[in-house]
């Protein structure tokens, strides 16, 4: 049985980390912070705060995407890691992580899913023309921006609104929502059978 200070969460991110600075703040079970790509400011956020990291670096695995993911998960066995939290993680991830990770990779998404899946949601959202975009925490799974709806919320499209300015104001969301998910999943977690 796992108690809360034994459950281990594996940040993936790939770029500026703002929602892995939001995990960290929040003083959840971060014990590993991976990324799969060198000199992204993800890593630097994590150094900070004296958690390890490392680098899976995605272009030394092209263009066999499940070597890649197998090396990822490798990377979150060898931390012992429990609890998978993707955080603007670009890479798309087969099924190994899957199978070692049941119901247990977790990521955050700027747009209302099902719609504006993709990396594209916030310039497609604005080209849409919708008035309401938001964010959601959800389970990953094989299918990219899929799987169960964990938590949503809604962010309106402001006129004059450009890609970063709405980016900004999800993300913002996202740093409060994000932290508040995983949080209720490693108390749920806690007390759970082992997988
Ligand atoms: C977030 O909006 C996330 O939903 C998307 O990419 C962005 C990552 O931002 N997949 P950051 O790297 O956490 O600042």
């Amino acid at each position: 049985m796992a108690t809360s200070a034994g459950v281990r969460i594996g940040v993936l991110a790939s770029g500026s980390g703002t929602n892995l600075q939001a995990i960290l703040d929040a003083d959840l079970p971060v014990v590993a912070v991976i990324t799969d790509r060198p000199d992204v400011a993800a890593l630097d956020r994590a150094a900070a705060k004296g958690i390890p990291t490392a680098v899976v670096d995605r272009s030394a695995y092209l263009p066999d995407r499940d070597a890649f993911t197998r090396a990822i998960t490798d990377a979150l066995v060898e931390h012992r890691v429990d609890l998978v939290a993707m955080a603007g993680f670009m890479t798309v991830l087969t099924g190994p992580i899957f199978a070692a990770f049941p119901g247990r990779v977790i990521n955050t998404h700027p747009s209302l899913l099902p719609a504006f899946r993709g990396a594209h949601a916030v310039p497609d959202a604005l080209a849409a023309g919708v008035k309401v975009t938001g964010c959601t925490i959800h389970v990953a799974t094989l299918e990219v921006d899929d799987g169960p709806i964990l938590a949503q919320e809604t962010v309106p499209v402001l006129p004059g609104d450009d890609v970063d300015a709405l980016h900004e104001r999800i993300k913002a969301v996202e740093h409060r929502l994000y932290p508040q998910v995983l949080a209720t999943m490693v108390e749920e977690m806690v007390g759970a059978p082992e997988q």
